[in-house]
């Protein structure tokens, strides 16, 4: 049996320890936000934070997040700047088919919590580990500028 903290409450699942922590998210607890790409640690759509850093849940075995504090995006409208970048998100039309944008949304809030006021290429550069097949970079970049701003002036 493992204890895990998910969004802030304890979850215990009986899986294998080398288990991925993307499958026991989808599988074992139903949290289907997080997404599986290429389940090897290169594009980025498993994202998830672990002790507020992010990981690809793909690669990461359930037992190495045991008691630690696992975050998805199921928790992000709860967290100031998950709930300030979802807006600019969708204030921006970011998504195109949306199946990369979780992980992408897990990246940024990362950022922005790292980096409060990022450059462009400072969000290229902390991006640039979530592959978009439809090409939404320029969006991505221009909602991270404006969730920057509305944090810095205390907005929501
Ligand atoms: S599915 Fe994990 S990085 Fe691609
Ligand atoms: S929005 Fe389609 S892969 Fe990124």
């Amino acid at each position: 049996m493992t204890r895990l903290q998910v969004n802030g409450q304890a979850k215990d699942i009986d899986v294998p320890e080398d288990m991925p922590l993307l499958w026991v998210l989808r599988d074992e607890l139903g949290m289907t936000g997080t997404k599986f790409g290429c389940g090897m640690a290169l594009c980025g759509a498993c994202t998830v934070h672990v002790d507020g850093a992010p990981v690809r849940a793909c690669v990461t075995p359930v037992s190495v997040v045991a008691g630690r504090a696992v975050a998805t995006i199921e928790a992000m409208a709860q967290d100031r700047v998950g709930a300030v970048v979802q807006r600019a998100w969708v204030e921006n039309n970011v998504a195109q088919c949306g199946y990369c944008q979780a992980g992408q949304i897990m990246s940024a809030v990362n950022l922005l919590k790292t980096t409060p006021q990022p450059s462009d290429s400072e969000i290229d550069e902390a991006m640039s580990g979530n592959i978009c097949r439809c090409g939404t970079y320029a969006r991505i970049r221009a909602a991270i500028q404006q969730a920057a701003g509305r944090l810095a002036r205390g907005g929501v």
